[in-house]
C-alpha cells in the first residue's frame, strides 16, 4: 500500500538460509515474449511482485489471457490478440512495458506503446529500440505521446543492427522483433545480461534459431510466428540482484547466511568486490554462503553493463561502504541520476560527497536510525540494509518502490533474524 512503511531496528546477527525468487528483469520480458507464441506459455519460478502484476495488465489489454495456476507460476494464452496498444496509464507506471514493442511488431505487424518517459534514475531513452526496429524495415513515429510502429505488407526484414551502447531493453526488443523477420538479423554490441540469455533459452525452446547466446554478437533466424510451438514451458532464472542484496546484508551484519536459488556466476564481480570488502564466501552451483569477521574494508566500484558491476547493486554497495574502514569511490556509468540514495543515507549519518557520476564515500563508525524515504527500487532496499546496522530505529517510507522488485522482502529478512516489521 502507498502509505506503508518499514521499521528496521539494529540487528546484531543474521543467520540461516534464504531462497531468492525468479528474476524480475527476466520474467517481465518472458511475459512480453508470450505475445510471439500462437498459443500458451507457462512460466514457473515467477515472483509475485507489483511489476509482474502490472505486466499482466498490459498483456490483458492486448487480449492475452493471463492466469496463475500456482502462487509462483503464470500462464499466458496469446492465441487471440485483440489489440496492439499498450495504454499510457500502464506504461507510465512501468517502463518495462516497452518490451511489448518488438513482439507486437513481429506478431501483429503493428504496435502502439506509450512513451515511457524518464524516471527517478535517468532519462531512460528508447532511441535504440526505435532505430533498431527501423533497421528491420518498420516505420516508427512518435505521436501524441505514443510510439507508433507499423510493419509494411512485405513484413520485417532481417538486417545487421549495431547498438551504440549494449542496452538491455533494446537488445531484448530487437531479438523479439527479429523472430518475426524474414531472414537473419545480426545484433552487434548486444547486451549480455543473464536475463537476456534466459529470454534466448525461452525462444529457442519455442522453435527459434538463435546463435551467440552470452556474447555481444547475436544471430536470430526469423520464422513465421504461426510456425512457433503452441505450448511453451520455462523456469525463470533466479534473481541475481535479489541474491546480491541479501549477500550485502550478510556482509554488513556478519552472517553466516546462505543465499539459494541463483547462479553465483551471474554475480562474479559483485562476489569479487564483497571479498575485497572483507567478506568470506563459499560458492556452490546455485547458492553462496557469506560471513564476515574482520572490519568492512573500503573498495572502489564502477557500474558497467554485464559482466561488469551491475548498476542495480550500486546503492546496496554504497550502504556497505558507508560503514567501511577508509574511503571508497563509487562511479555510476549506466544512469545519469542514480545517487539519490546518497541523500537519504546521509540522513543516517553517512559521509558521502557526489561529484558528477562519482561518489566519494568516507566510512563512518556508526550509522544512526532515522526516518527516510525510498528514492527508487534499489535505493529502498539499500535503506533497509543500512537500517540493520544503524543504532536505534530506521523508518522507511515509499515502500511501494521495494514491492516492485522484491517478493516478501521483510519476511525473508526476518527469517534470517532481522529485526524488521512492516506497517500499513
Ligand atoms: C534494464 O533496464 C533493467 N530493467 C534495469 O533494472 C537495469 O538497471 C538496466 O537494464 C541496466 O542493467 C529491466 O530489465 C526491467 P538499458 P533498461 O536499456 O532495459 C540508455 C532495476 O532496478 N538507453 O540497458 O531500461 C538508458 O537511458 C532496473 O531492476 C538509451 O540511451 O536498461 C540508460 O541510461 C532499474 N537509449 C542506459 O542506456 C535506448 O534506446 C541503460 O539502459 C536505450 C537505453
Amino acid at each position: 500500500m502507498e502509505n506503508d512503511y518499514i521499521l528496521v531496528r539494529q540487528t546484531s546477527q543474521l543467520q540461516g538460509s534464504v531462497r531468492v525468487s525468479g528474476a524480475k528483469n527476466s520474467v517481465l520480458k518472458l511475459m512480453a515474449a508470450s505475445i510471439l507464441i500462437p498459443g500458451v506459455t507457462r512460466l514457473s519460478n515467477v515472483p509475485d511482485i507489483a511489476d509482474v502484476r502490472l505486466m499482466q495488465q498490459v498483456l490483458e489489454a492486448l487480449g492475452v489471457e493471463v492466469s496463475w495456476p500456482a502462487s509462483d507460476s503464470v500462464q499466458m494464452d496469446a492465441t487471440n490478440l485483440t489489440s496492439h496498444k499498450a495504454p499510457y496509464e500502464l506504461v507510465v507506471r512501468m517502463r518495462a512495458s516497452t518490451a511489448v514493442l518488438g513482439p507486437l511488431a513481429a506478431r501483429a505487424g503493428a504496435a502502439t506503446v506509450a512513451l515511457p518517459g524518464g524516471c527517478a534514475i535517468g532519462a531512460r531513452k528508447v532511441d535504440m529500440h526505435i532505430s533498431g526496429l527501423e533497421a528491420l524495415g518498420a516505420q516508427c513515429k512518435i505521436e501524441h505521446g505514443y510510439i507508433e510502429v507499423a510493419v509494411p505488407e512485405t513484413g520485417l526484414q532481417g538486417a545487421e543492427v549495431m547498438l551504440e551502447f549494449p542496452s538491455v531493453g533494446a537488445t531484448e526488443n530487437l531479438i523479439m522483433a527479429a523472430v518475426g523477420a524474414q531472414g537473419t538479423t545480426v545484433i552487434i554490441n548486444a547486451a549480455r545480461e543473464p536475463e537476456i540469455a534466459d529470454l534466448i533459452d525461452f525462444l529457442i525452446s519455442a522453435g527459434v534459431t538463435i546463435k551467440g547466446r552470452g556474447t555481444t554478437r547475436l544471430e536470430i533466424e526469423g520464422v513465421q510466428t504461426s510456425k512457433l510451438t503452441t505450448e511453451v514451458e520455462h523456469k525463470v532464472v533466479g534473481d541475481r540482484i535479489e541474491a546480491g542484496t541479501f549477500l550485502v546484508a550478510g556482509a554488513l551484519v556478519g552472517g553466516p547466511i546462505t543465499v539459494e536459488g541463483f547462479n553465483p556466476e551471474h554475480l562474479a564481480v559483485v562476489l569479487k568486490k564483497l571479498r575485497e570488502a572483507g567478506a568470506e564466501l563459499e560458492i556452490n552451483t546455485d547458492s553462496a554462503t557469506i560471513t564476515r569477521e574482520g572490519a568492512i574494508k573500503a573498495t572502489t566500484i564502477q557500474t558497467l553493463p554485464y559482466p561488469g558491476f551491475p548498476t542495480d547493486m550500486q546503492a546496496q554497495f554504497m550502504a556497505l561502504m558507508s560503514v567501511a574502514e577508509g574511503a571508497s569511490v563509487i562511479t555510476e556509468n549506466v544512469y545519469e541520476n542514480r545517487f539519490m540514495f546518497a541523500d537519504e543515507i546521509a540522513r543516517m549519518g553517512a559521509d558521502i560527497r557526489i561529484e558528477g557520476h562519482h561518489a566519494l564515500v568516507k566510512g563512518v563508525a556508526q550509522l544512526s536510525g532515522a526516518p527516510v524515504v525510498s528514492p527508487d527500487l534499489r535505493g529502498g532496499a539499500a535503506l533497509v540494509l543500512a537500517g540493520l546496522v544503524a543504532n536505534g530505529e530506521t523508518q522507511i517510507a515509499g515502500v511501494h518502490h521495494i514491492d516492485r522488485g522484491y517478493e516478501q522482502f521483510c519476511e525473508k529478512l526476518r527469517s534470517l533474524g532481522a529485526r524488521i516489521e512492516r506497517f500499513s
